[in-house]
């Protein structure tokens, strides 16, 4: 039997603060900085911004357009939709891989989120006023060394996620959204602000704008493209999903642009607070995962209102984390709940029981298991943890993958009539659309991934 869900957003804006609710979250604030800074800056932040425009952007409507032609789930959706078009069943693989993807995502996520609920107690305690470079990488090192502090802060943001999904209060969530989010903006605005302060921001800004190939590799090329999918939640089936509960009157075009300029406007906001950071106090812009949990301290500690903005800093950051992890939790339990007997209580314990239990293995990637490369043999997987394969596995294939599947389903396998219909834009807009999700994101995706065999 299927469940289905035909209940509608009430509106355009319930629908853009879900998508948004989503597609914010740690890649904007974790994760583009210390990429950017690990593949050496300019280059990679313009590769990603192109990779947001002709693949992102394209890919974005497909999924939004899917799911509200659908009308279901991503795995009943594209089931539907091959038995209508007499297409074959492997295209419901793109349901699959998605929930599979968002399985292996959460795992992760949710033990970085665990971070930064962990420096909610330490700005809270006021630890980082006054303090130098040193000691804040040191707060940083001895948090990873604890295998049992980090597994209690990944249990925590577990169940914080957990609950949400089990209590179903997504509307309260939605509110929450409409305020938090634009708070985040000002107060990343403020950082901006003091990091423009801080003496090097003009060679942070250089950095982050002034692309140098030289220091690209083919691999930072695929991470680029990896990241558009990541930061936009593409290539899960969550967008189709959302798009399953879009009112047939909201642009999807004009929806898709709203989404997008956020979420890119938030994580180049994040790195210009903390790239001007790093080279005033000579740090190294590719530590790692670590970067954003050693530069913005220092400017918390030595800001005025420091203590203020770095305790609310961390508790909107675990706020937006917190709405990303629910959007992922959500598809995997309603596959439990489909495919098994469980209830739905039953099916939210046990996809989230699963995903706490494969995030132990990233708990244990910065410490004890920190020389554990399971794939070593192979030179390309060389040194990797766990937590670094699982982010290379989604990140770098399976996002990339199913995101490219879906565009040429959509762009190939679907009549022109039925998709313009849908998106209902202007001729021009249209054609241009359909052109780039027919050859430019589809092509776009196959030439990074040769560029970087
Ligand atoms: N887009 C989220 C972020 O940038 O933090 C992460 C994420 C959420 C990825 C949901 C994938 C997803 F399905
Ligand atoms: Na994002």
């Amino acid at each position: 039997m299927t469940k289905q869900h035909h209940a509608q957003w009430s509106s355009r804006l319930t629908f853009i603060l879900a998508a948004v609710g989503s597609s914010v979250g740690l890649g904007n604030i974790w994760k583009f900085p210390y990429m950017t800074g690990e593949s050496g800056g300019g280059a990679f932040v313009l590769i990603y911004l192109l990779c947001i425009l002709l693949v992102g952007i394209p890919i974005l409507m497909s999924e939004w357009l899917l799911g509200r032609i659908g009308q279901r789930n991503p795995i009943s959706t594209m089931s539907s939709l091959t038995t209508r078009l007499k297409r074959s069943p492997a295209w419901v693989l793109i349901g699959v891989f998605g929930i599979l993807g968002a399985y292996l995502i959460l795992s992760f996520y949710s033990v970085i989120g665990g971070w930064a609920l962990a420096y909610i107690q330490l700005g809270a305690v006021n630890t980082f006023t006054g303090l130098e470079s040193e000691a804040i990488g040191a707060l940083f090192s001895d948090m990873l060394a604890s295998p049992l502090q980090l597994l209690l802060w990944h249990s925590l943001f577990m169940i914080l996620t957990i609950g949400v999904v089990l209590g179903g209060v997504t509307g309260g969530l939605e509110r929450a959204t409409k305020t938090l989010m634009p708070t985040l903006v000002v107060l990343l605005i403020v950082l901006v602000g003091y990091a423009a302060t801080s003496g090097a921001f003009a060679e942070g800004v250089s950095y982050l704008f002034t692309p140098d190939f030289s220091k690209l590799s083919s691999d930072g090329v695929l991470a680029a493209m990896g990241h558009a999918f990541f930061t936009l939640s593409l290539g899960m089936g969550i967008m189709i999903a959302y798009g399953s509960y879009l009112p047939k009157h909201v642009n999807i075009g004009r929806s898709a642009i709203i989404v997008v300029l956020m979420d890119t406007a938030i994580a180049l906001m994040a790195g210009l607070a903390i790239f001007p950071v790093v080279f005033a106090n000579d740090l190294s812009p590719s530590s790692g995962p670590g970067l954003i949990f050693q530069t913005l301290p220092l400017a918390f500690g030595h800001m005025p209102g420091g203590w203020f903005f770095g305790l609310l800093f961390f508790v909107l950051l675990v706020f937006a984390a917190w709405t990303s992890a629910i959007s992922l939790l959500e598809p995997i339990v309603e596959w439990f709940e489909e495919k098994t007997p469980l209830s739905r209580v039953g099916a939210t314990l046990v996809a989230g029981g699963a995903t706490w239990a494969l995030g132990i293995a990233t708990v244990l990637s910065f410490n004890v298991w920190a020389d554990v490369a399971p794939l070593g043999i192979f030179a390309k997987f060389e040194g990797m943890t766990i937590f670094a394969l699982l982010d290379y596995f989604t990140s770098k294939l399976i996002l990339p993958l199913t995101g490219l599947a879906t565009v040429i389903f959509v762009g190939w396998r679907m009549s022109r009539e039925e998709v313009r219909e849908n998106l209902n834009m202007g001729e021009m807009a249209f054609n241009l659309w359909r052109f780039a999700a027919r050859f430019i994101a589809p092509l776009g995706v196959v030439a990074v991934f040769i560029v970087s065999l």
